[in-house]
């Protein structure tokens, strides 16, 4: 159901890579509420995914950017405004990325190299996001921009290896920037961690699948879907949330806050 709570809004959204992607779900809602905006994705995964489709889906431009590249970045921003005509109202940052997990490399036996790659891909890219955001001064007042996370930042899931540090890295960027952003134009930075969900990037991670099923047996609400996690996303771009920034929201059908359930009580009785 449409509510028009994004009409007018322009915005840019990272990350879409194919159907089953977070960022694809807010594209897609994003739409539905009457948003206009460019999407972007790094150079190599647009080849392989099908952002094309969803650009035609929403009626939206594509443009390339590797998020680690300044360079990209700025060229990004300055088209997204051609395009838009105009300043940028959201952003989504839906991007994440570990070296060492793709190659199954356990924590005690990381690569630095890759340690420094994952760091830049899916938190310090949200630190240049912003950068050269400030500097185009491309961001209408009373802006919002979004990062997702995970619990990894704050409780420990071991074959999530590196990407805890970055998910860390990210949540501290968000508060630092949204500190900086608030006083300079009023606009507001998040981050949204979210339930396991079944994409690319989230099936990706070893065990994923015993995860999956604890964190949805932990939570009384059960996992938050991508679709859900789009819908929160959509209220945090709206007018409806314009005095929250700099937290690290929970969009986990309430697992944080767990400390056992009664599924899982049953469950690990059943196997004993
Ligand atoms: N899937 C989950 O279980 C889960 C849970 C919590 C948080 N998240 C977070 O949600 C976000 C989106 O992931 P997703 O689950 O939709 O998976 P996804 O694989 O669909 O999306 C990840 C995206 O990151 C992009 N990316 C990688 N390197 C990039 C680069 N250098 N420049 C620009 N983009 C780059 C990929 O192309 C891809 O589109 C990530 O930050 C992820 O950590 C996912």
């Amino acid at each position: 159901m449409s509510y028009n709570l994004l009409k007018g809004k322009k915005g840019i959204i990272f990350g879409a890579l194919d159907e089953k992607s977070i960022a694809w779900k807010v594209a897609m809602r994003a739409k539905e509420e009457g948003a206009e905006f460019v999407l972007t994705n790094a150079p190599l995964a647009m080849r392989m995914g099908e952002i094309n489709k969803l650009a035609e889906a929403c009626n939206a431009q594509v443009i390339p950017a590797d998020a680690t590249s300044v360079e990209d970045l700025e060229n990004l921003f300055t088209k997204a405004q051609e395009i838009l005509g105009g300043k940028i109202d959201f952003v989504l940052h839906s991007i994440g990325m570990s070296p060492n997990i793709r190659k199954g490399k356990s924590y005690g036996d990381l690569n630095y190299d890759w340690f420094l790659k994952t760091l830049d891909i899916s938190a310090l890219s949200f630190h240049k996001v912003m950068h050269v955001a400030e500097k185009q001064n491309a961001m209408n007042e009373w802006g919002s921009i979004v990062a997702l996370s995970y619990i990894a930042a704050q409780r420990v899931f071991p074959d999530y290896t590196d990407m805890s540090q970055a998910k860390a890295v990210l949540e501290s960027i968000a508060r630092n920037y949204g500190y900086r952003l608030g006083k300079l134009n009023k606009v507001r930075v998040n981050t949204v961690s979210q339930s396991p969900t079944k994409t690319t990037a989230g099936t990706g991670v070893g065990g994923f699948d015993a995860f999956y099923d604890y964190a949805d047996k932990m939570s009384p609400l059960g996992n938050a879907s991508a679709e859900s996690c789009a819908d929160y996303c959509i209220s945090l771009f709206s007018d409806l949330t314009r005095m929250v920034t700099m937290q690290n929201l929970m969009h986990d059908g309430g697992f944080s806050t767990m400390g056992i359930s009664e599924d899982v009580v049953e469950m690990i009785n059943k196997q004993s």
